[in-house]
């Protein structure tokens, strides 16, 4: 109301000014957003699962050797991260949740501020989503959500602009564009995908942790059907979508579907996820784009499984505050996706998608290497199935 005659007494000339200004700030704001492939045609991202962080140096570590316990505390996270983004110079540094250990903040804002501040200096882009525990201490998750998106060089958002009713904090998506000067340059040829997997259940027939729910469900239909839209159109058609990776905190029950026969990596403890199916495997199925997910929530499983095309993989602990296991290294994962060379010579789409997981020991160990998703051969059609009644 009081904007309506603000404007009112302005003449139309300030209006359109003023209206020539803010789109060009959003312009500007925009283009320091835009993530894209450099001009090696990679593209690194840096995940990190549970931070836990409480109140910095007068927080103890967890699960570490009794003759580690008196020289750690939330620094030796802080100093982990920094090693992990020297070590590695990912393009994007993804946190899936669980950030702070609420109940141990004494201070949320505070708390938030001094996880990410390793991310922050690095000036490298980021984005954070939120676990069960971010909103026990001093913010609700929408506050929590809120300061994360006021932090500088993120990309995190509380929800996505065109989801007018939505369940959770911090569900949105992240467009990856080809090489500058290559005919991908406009097109997203990689796409990422937020969600809020919630805290616990608010139905009281239903123990346990909370879900992706249908309204998030609706919105990661509508984005994906959008993406692949834009993508299999000119320039440069495509006949499949681009690949999308989907980031949230806690675990689908498909990360059940595997042993040590058939994954990647190692599985300590249960899967944690909530006691029903909300569904979204089979959504993220369905919409044909997603060939892989990650989450944290686990802290001793880290490993990687492959169900339908879909890859199922945990970031592996990697907070001190975060429940571990003594002399069992906190961890991290690194994903990279590579382009292929187009016949004309220059960057094109996606060819490959691969992870490795660093220790956090003196040499930074990488283990468990592995191809994660890689194109069909140009040309190639997927196999018919054979047989059935
Ligand atoms: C924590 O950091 C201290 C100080 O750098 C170091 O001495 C100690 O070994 C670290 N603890 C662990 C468990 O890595
Ligand atoms: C990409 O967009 C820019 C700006 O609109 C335009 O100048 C350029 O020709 C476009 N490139 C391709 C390959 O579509
Ligand atoms: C993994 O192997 C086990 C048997 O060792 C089997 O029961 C399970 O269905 C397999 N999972 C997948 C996703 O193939």
């Amino acid at each position: 109301m009081v904007m309506g005659r603000k404007i009112q007494s302005l003449s139309l000339s300030h209006v359109l000014v003023a209206m020539l200004a803010f789109s060009h700030l959003a312009v500007a704001l925009a283009a320091q957003k835009h993530l894209r492939f450099g001009p090696n045609g990679k593209f690194k991202i840096l995940q990190v699962a549970d931070m836990h962080f409480g109140d910095g140096k007068v927080t103890p570590c967890l699960n570490v050797l009794p003759t580690q316990m008196h020289t750690c505390s939330d620094v030796n996270t802080t100093v982990f991260i920094d090693r992990m983004i020297r070590a590695e110079k990912p393009d994007l540094i993804v946190f899936t949740g669980d950030n702070i250990f609420g109940f141990d903040a004494t201070d949320a804002a505070k708390s938030l501020s001094a996880a990410f501040a390793p991310a922050i200096s690095s000036n490298i882009p980021w984005a954070a989503i939120l676990g069960n525990h971010d909103q026990e201490s001093t913010l609700s998750r929408e506050g929590v959500m809120k300061h994360i998106v006021g932090l500088k060089n993120t990309l995190s958002q509380v929800n996505p602009a065109d989801a007018h009713v939505i369940d959770g904090f911090g569900n949105y998506n992240l467009e990856i564009s080809g090489v500058k000067g290559s005919s991908y340059q406009n097109k997203s040829v990689l796409n990422l995908y937020f969600l809020d997997s919630g805290d616990y259940s608010t139905v009281p027939s239903i123990p346990g942790y909370g879900w992706v729910k249908p309204s998030q469900q609706f919105w990661f239909q509508r984005t994906s059907a959008n993406l692949r839209r834009a993508y299999v159109s000119q320039p440069v058609p495509h006949k499949e979508p681009a690949p999308g990776l989907v980031y949230f905190h806690i675990p689908l029950p498909e990360f059940a579907s595997f042993d040590s026969s058939n994954f990647t990596g190692v599985k300590q403890e249960g899967i944690s996820s909530a006691s029903v199916n909300s569904g979204f495997f089979t959504t993220m199925v369905e919409a044909g784009d997603v060939k892989a997910v990650f989450t944290g929530h686990d802290h001793l499983n880290d490993f990687c499984g492959q169900l339908t095309d879909i890859q199922l993989c945990y970031g592996g602990g990697f907070g001190y505050h975060a429940y571990g296991k003594a002399g069992w290294s906190r961890r991290a994962r690194v994903v990279v996706a590579s382009l292929e060379k187009t016949e004309k010579g220059d960057w094109g789409a996606v060819k490959s998608i691969k992870t490795w997981k660093r220790l956090d020991n003196h040499l930074l160990t990488a283990i468990d290497g592995q191809a994660l998703w890689s194109k069909s051969p140009a040309g190639g059609r997927r196999k018919k199935q054979v047989g059935g009644a």
